[in-house]
């Protein structure tokens, strides 16, 4: 099995660029990080006609923790508590809200509707109120709404079930979620309500106070899947205009029914063929890439002649249409955590349904930032949320400020990280350096937990979810599927 160095174990900045160049990358790093208020970090950004007040963004980290009929838990209301002690002014989206039932992740997503209206308030609610005790004031904090269906990817009942709603039948990733070529497929008339429950969440969203909305486009879920319908037929499928109908119709009625609600879009602005392993006397191996027969018609962003890499011509073409649009807020991520993890969440530690690392993580890394920044040089004027950055652990900081003084991208977005150390950006802000017991090494226990049907959360650094009895549940979980290898 191929090992990778693990970032922990470098000493200095020098080690950490000296690994960069070996794999000959190109990953800026800044030898000091700077405290507010010179820090490149700690300068503001302006978006139709208000101020982000730093470089900071909290992606949104989905909790697996919310009750039946889609209201949060007092663990939800703590995960969104963190997100405003952070001390980062973009809040992108809180985490994936449903906008109707049968579209949900799991069961345990929030739904957006009516009954849940006052509940949802008080996310945002919280978040303030945590932003102002740690920072002082909620000045220039943004607060959005990522709203979602899973489409292929939806378990609204089981935890375990795969009740997928399909746009078109991609051969790989249909038995992933236990379809075929029979399997029934969105109409355009269930398509045009999913449109009506889009617009209808974005108004209660408005109603909540919340600064935008992120129609989500990334991970593999129904917005992402849309511009990969090059093979369906109807108003929704085959041309560019087809595949992005469903973006311009929630556009259009977001709106007319909430003229000042702001529009985002997560966007997987590439992607890669799905990856699997292999096992070995029972060891799972690295990442390998399914086998396909060329063109590979089922991917946006993907190089349909050798989808083992990326191809920037379209979501270039996605961006043009989200500036023609007035959508300047556009967060950067790629692939999906179903069928290749490696290139969405870059780990040194799989997750329990995953594959051992096919490349060093930092590939990863690099990926995700030079495709932010291609797509930042040709649209200086829209504002790019940059992913991957965790697995830089304690140079993320030196990283970040590098990428954003070198104009790579806007705004860092933190996703694991924020999970076992809320306030790293607060802790960088205000020059007192990072506490080291708390940086993620990306074990994937937040990703492990859901997969076996536990909420997420960073079980190995955070008490409350180590000392729990989910906590206990994990561990003899893992030991009984160590059991069984060995
Ligand atoms: C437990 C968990 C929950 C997540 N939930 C969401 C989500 O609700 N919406 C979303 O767009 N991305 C979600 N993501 C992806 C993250 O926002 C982020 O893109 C990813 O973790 C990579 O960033 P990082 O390297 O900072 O972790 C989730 C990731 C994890 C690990
Ligand atoms: S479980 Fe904790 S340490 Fe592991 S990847 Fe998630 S946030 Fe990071």
């Amino acid at each position: 099995m191929r090992q990778f160095p693990a970032i922990g174990g470098m000493r200095s900045v020098e080690e950490f660029r000296a690994r960069v160049e070996e794999l000959r990358l190109e990953i800026p790093c800044d030898e000091y990080v700077e405290a507010a208020p010179e820090s490149p970090l700690a300068k503001p950004l302006h978006v139709a006609g208000k101020t982000i007040g730093n470089r900071f963004c909290i992606h949104p980290m989905e909790g697996w923790d919310g009750t039946r009929d889609g209201k949060p838990t007092d663990a939800t209301i703590r995960r969104w508590r963190n997100f405003g002690l952070s001390g980062a002014k973009l809040i992108w989206g809180g985490e994936a809200v449903a906008v109707r039932h049968d579209g949900r992740a799991n069961p345990n997503q929030l739904l957006i509707n009516e009954d849940n209206k006052r509940s949802l308030s008080q996310l945002r609610e919280e978040l303030l109120a945590h932003h102002q005790q740690a920072c002082g004031s909620t000045d220039e904090l943004i607060v959005g709404l990522q709203l979602t269906h899973s489409g292929r990817f939806s378990r609204p009942n089981e935890k375990l079930r795969p009740e997928p709603h399909l746009l078109y039948h991609p051969p790989l990733l249909d038995r992933r979620v236990n379809a075929n070529g029979n399997s029934p497929l969105l109409t355009d008339d269930d398509i045009r309500r999913i449109i009506d429950d889009f617009i209808t969440a974005a108004r209660i969203a408005n109603d909540l106070g919340f600064d935008f909305i992120d129609v989500k486009h990334c991970h593999g879920y129904l917005g992402h899947e849309f511009l990969s319908a090059h093979t369906r037929a109807g108003d929704y499928g085959g041309s560019f205009e087809n595949r992005t109908r469903f973006l311009r119709e929630v556009t259009e009625g977001v709106r007319s029914l909430a003229p000042n609600m702001l529009i985002g879009v997560r966007l997987s602005a590439f992607d890669l063929i799905a990856f699997h392993s292999e096992t070995t006397n029972g060891k799972t191996g690295p990442g390998i890439a399914e086998h396909t027969d060329l063109p590979y018609h089922w991917g946006f962003g993907v190089d349909v002649n050798d989808p083992q890499r990326y191809d920037l011509s379209e979501p270039r073409r996605f961006l043009t249409l989200l500036r023609d649009l007035g959508i300047h807020l556009v967060n950067i991520s790629g692939g999906s955590p179903y069928y290749n993890p490696h290139i969405q969440r870059p780990a040194l530690y799989p997750p329990s349904d995953g594959y051992q690392p096919p490349e060093d993580p930092l590939v990863g890394v690099a990926r995700q930032m030079e495709v932010t920044r291609a797509l930042k040089e040709q649209f200086p004027e829209l504002i790019l949320v940059g992913t991957g950055y965790s697995y830089l652990q304690e140079y993320l900081p030196n990283v970040a400020q590098a990428a954003v003084d070198q104009g790579w991208v806007d705004s860092i977005g933190l996703g694991r990280m924020v999970l076992s150390y809320p306030e790293l950006p607060f802790d960088v802000l205000s020059g007192r350096g990072l506490q080291h017991k708390r940086i993620c090494r990306t074990f994937s226990d937040c990703t492990t937990a859901p997969r076996k049907g536990l909420p997420s959360g960073c079980y190995p650094l955070d008490e409350f979810y180590r000392k729990s009895e989910d906590g206990a549940e994990l561990k003899a979980l893992k030991s009984a599927a160590r059991a069984q290898t060995s």
